[in-house]
């Protein structure tokens, strides 16, 4: 970590760029992408603002090889700071006042933590290679010299050279064929952070879905993925009604192969997205409604900094199931909300009750901000906006998110912006809210305030009751399940008694054919009641699930149950599935893995 001393002024501890002094507008980006080498390469030519006359432009770098850097064809000095093994480096460059653009010439590193590699086995046709680059929430600086932090803006245009077979697409107006010679011009007129430059690479089709929505996939995918996210013209027409007018013109979604460390990644114009949420009959499509909500929470209105991170997911999360509950009705939004109110519980008993990670604003100073991204962002985040929301009413909450989003469209804010624009716009004018809501306590406190939301289900009722008769002992034939969705599944598997015996494992696997699922959450929720148990029947299975799936939030509770189970089963499964595991996911899984 760079030193911090009481005169530096830098806002975010997780970038060494100094943006109050030179800020970077605009990325003029000219990059070749060699497979056989796993190099991207070219140059990053920046539009600068020198705001205090400064002789220094700083940039954030990790991994990556500079040749050279000019400033109107003329070489610039440059030095890259001592490797911080979060942070990176910083790369300084000599400037001259005056100057109004810089180029860097440079290089990835093969390990680049963003980007993941994957030859033609790893993908859906099996014939040709496919890359794709994850930057949130600070790894744009593996693939990309640039100022890489949340409250640094800038516009962009690239080109982009590809193997003549593949296609190339990237957070920005996109192509929908192939080019014939490999190279692809993309044009961000939005100013976006680094955290959300995107680039996927691979034998990719475009399918329309609506007159601004569509999807990018392998062919051998892309039917099966029109069905699934078919309702996505509906869900942006139904966003824009809730929260005001979609400012990124089109909304598309790129299909990723299956070892896509994230359920979704809300990149601007392209959500990139897990095929784990394929169920077939669009049960999980819960998932694009937040990263289309992103649209306006996070993309449009943004977290200054990593530890205001529950800004950019918590008010996502509410959106979501806002969004949800247009598309569908309110008992479904009450199902996703008290399965997140699970996982709250979950995530508050795990990490401890009073631990610092289970305040809404984050300290990450020192840390990699990835460690400190848990549900509690997403849920309690979730349920504080749920409560202003019955403390004032629904009506005055969406006034106030509306002129909340359009007041502070492309922009930054932190915590402590947000508490004063909340109190001047909606709070203060209403004091017996106000007092109700405590929100210091959500903010700053641990743990769940006992003003929480209670959520009541009364589909999940019908569930407890069929766990109840379960339990009782009663065939399971009793159990009216034929419309169940995946919700109703996942509440069910969730819930049952941790007790739960083989045989019974059995009945139920013979029941509801749960180990031969095609749905990747149900398989999960599964799994996690077999592996305590060493129920054999679906040893094989989850195996398969390992070596194939790549997406961390079922691989972390997954290992971490077989490596209590059985280390050694745990630790030979890893060492031949981490190959094909994203360095996001194998971070995760190396500290519960000990080789
Ligand atoms: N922006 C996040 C993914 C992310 C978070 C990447 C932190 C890197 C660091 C994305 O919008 C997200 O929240 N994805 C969730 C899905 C969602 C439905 C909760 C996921 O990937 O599981
Ligand atoms: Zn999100």
């Amino acid at each position: 970590m760079a030193c911090s001393s009481e005169k530096d002024l830098r806002v975010d501890k997780h970038s060494f760029s100094e943006p109050h002094n030179v800020l970077t507008t605009h990325l003029d980006l000219d990059i070749n992408i060699d497979f056989e080498n796993k190099v991207i390469s070219g140059t990053a030519q920046y539009q600068i603002h020198n705001k205090t006359g400064s002789k220094k432009l700083i940039l954030d770098a990790n991994g990556l090889v500079i040749d050279k850097v000019t400033n109107a064809g003329v070489d610039c000095a440059f030095s890259l700071s001592k490797k911080d093994s979060i942070l990176g480096q910083a790369l300084i460059i000599d400037i001259e006042k005056e100057a109004t653009e810089v180029t860097i010439y440079y290089q990835s590193a093969p390990n680049a933590k963003a980007l993941q590699w994957l030859n033609s086995k790893q993908t859906a046709g099996k014939k040709n290679p496919f890359l794709f680059t994850q930057s949130q929430a600070i790894l744009a600086r593996t693939w990309l010299p640039c100022q890489d932090s949340p409250g640094v803006r800038f516009t962009y245009n690239a080109t982009v050279k590809v193997p003549s077979d593949l296609m190339a697409v990237m957070s920005a107006e996109n192509p929908i064929q192939k080019s014939n010679d490999g190279i692809y011009n993309f044009k961000m007129k939005q100013a976006i952070p680094a955290y959300l430059m995107a680039l996927g690479v691979g034998n990719l089709e475009f399918q329309s879905l609506g007159e601004n929505t569509g999807i990018y996939a392998e062919p051998e995918m892309i039917e099966k993925a029109a069905y699934e996210f078919s309702e996505t013209e509906d869900m942006l027409k139904i966003a824009e009604e809730i929260y005001g007018k979609y400012t990124w013109d089109r909304y598309d979604m790129l299909l990723l192969p299956p070892s896509f460390p994230f359920g979704g990644m809300e990149n601007p114009r392209l959500t990139f997205v897990t095929p784990t949420i394929l169920a077939g009959d669009r049960s999980l499509t819960a998932l694009i409604a937040h990263e289309l909500a992103h649209s306006w929470s996070g993309n449009l209105v943004t977290n200054k900094t990593w530890d205001d991170f529950w800004l950019n997911e918590g008010f996502t999360v509410y959106f979501e199931r806002r969004i949800m509950e247009r598309m569908k009705n309110k008992d479904y939004a009450d199902m996703l909300a008290l399965l997140g109110k699970q996982d709250l519980e979950h995530t508050v008993e795990s990490l401890g009750h009073n631990h610092k990670d289970t305040h809404l604003k984050l300290d990450l100073l020192n840390r990699d901000p990835d460690d400190g991204m848990t549900d509690i962002a997403y849920e309690k985040g979730f349920f504080l906006l749920r409560l202003i929301e019955e403390s004032v009413g629904r009506k005055q909450f969406d006034f106030f998110l509306n002129k909340y989003f359009s007041e502070n469209a492309f922009k930054v804010i932190d915590t402590k912006e947000f508490i004063a624009y909340l109190n001047a716009n909606l709070l203060n004018a209403q004091p017996k809210a106000k007092e109700k809501i405590r929100l210091d306590e959500w903010i700053y406190g641990a743990g769940i305030p006992d003003n929480c939301p209670k959520v009541k289900s009364t589909k999940f009722e019908a569930v407890d009751n069929a766990i109840l008769s379960f339990k009782k002992g009663y065939p399971l034939k009793n159990i009216k399940s034929e419309n169940w969705s995946s919700h109703e599944w996942l509440h069910f598997l969730r819930n049952l008694p941790k007790t739960i015996s083989q045989k019974q494992l059995n009945k139920l696997d013979e029941a509801f054919e749960f180990t031969s699922s095609g749905n990747a959450e149900i398989l999960n929720a599964w799994f996690q009641l077999t592996i305590p148990k060493g129920y054999k029947a679906a040893d094989k299975a989850l195996e398969k699930f390992l070596m194939s799936i790549g997406r961390r939030k079922f691989l972390q509770p997954l290992y971490e149950a077989l490596y209590l189970k059985d280390p050694v089963k745990a630790k030979r499964i890893y060492k031949n599935a981490r190959d094909n595991y994203h360095s996001v996911s194998t971070q995760t899984l190396d500290a519960i893995i000990l080789m």
